[in-house]
């Protein structure tokens, strides 16, 4: 299973920084060709995508472009929202699906995250969907019982032959932003848990085989190596490193783990 890198730049850089940035790290993937032994996409606001895509079409690039969310309905009168079928038409491939920002700031509840993770595999988009403990949650000792609820209702009613497109991302909400990672054995504690959660649903095979668990909250150029290699970490989602083209340079080409088992 190839590991993946993704960018999240959430609301930073308007079109003309994101291409200056996605020009960088194409440039660098095209040199470099054991980066491409690795999945990179990169998700800028929904206002760059378009020119994005069109640069990647132009150079043939291998990077891939993610949403930061997307809506749950096809079209409608749903003003302000954008459906995953416009994000097909710019070729998106990837949508970060429940973000803690966005059940933070906008209330996501578990029951939207549900209808938007189902309405993406119906339209092709691979969710990736975040789960994570706020600090509360984790000094009261429900990290594990925050984790099951979100990753169970994340998914529910999601069939086996849809599963293995998933990816969630484990990011601890009071990492997030503040340049300091938990540690790499704790991270792994959690995607370890996450996996054991869909042992439920889905068969043991297939979660082991299929679904890739990564890591997100304060990943840097000095921490990303000691993530990679954990056993059962399947990649990373980065937030303000990736914003800064000489540590997203950095991170993407040191990116693999020669020693990790899976
Ligand atoms: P930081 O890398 O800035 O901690 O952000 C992580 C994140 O929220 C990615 O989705």
């Amino acid at each position: 299973m190839k590991q993946i890198f993704i960018a999240n730049w959430k609301m930073n850089l308007n079109v003309e920084e994101s291409l200056d940035l996605v020009k960088k790290i194409d440039s660098l993937l095209k040199k470099n060709k054991d980066t491409e032994k690795n999945d990179v996409v990169v998700c800028p606001s929904f206002l760059s995508l378009w020119a994005i895509n069109n640069y990647f079409n132009q150079k043939k690039s291998k990077i891939k472009l993610g949403a930061q969310n997307i809506f749950w309905e096809e079209k409608g009168a749903f003003t302000g929202e954008i459906s995953p079928k416009m994000l097909k038409e710019v070729n998106c491939q990837y949508a970060i699906i429940g973000h803690s920002e966005r059940r933070e700031n906008l209330w996501e509840s578990d029951q939207m995250i549900n209808q938007k993770v189902r309405t993406a595999l119906k339209f092709g988009l691979t969710p990736v969907v975040c789960v994570g403990e706020t600090f509360e949650e984790r000094k009261r000792g429900q990290r594990d019982s925050v984790i099951g609820r979100q990753v169970g209702r994340a998914l529910e009613g999601v069939k086996k032959n849809e599963f293995r497109k998933i990816i969630i991302a484990y990011e601890p909400v009071w990492v997030i932003g503040i340049g300091q990672a938990v540690e790499p054995e704790d991270a792994a504690y959690s995607h370890h848990l996450i996996r054991k959660v869909l042992f439920k649903s889905y068969s043991e095979k297939i979660v082991a085989k299929d679904l890739r668990v990564i890591y997100g909250g304060s990943v840097n150029p000095d921490n990303i190596d000691s993530f990679i290699c954990q056993d059962g970490i399947d990649g990373v989602l980065v937030g303000s490193a990736s914003l800064e083209a000489d540590k997203l340079v950095k991170m993407v080409k040191s990116f693999s783990c020669p020693k990790r088992k899976k």
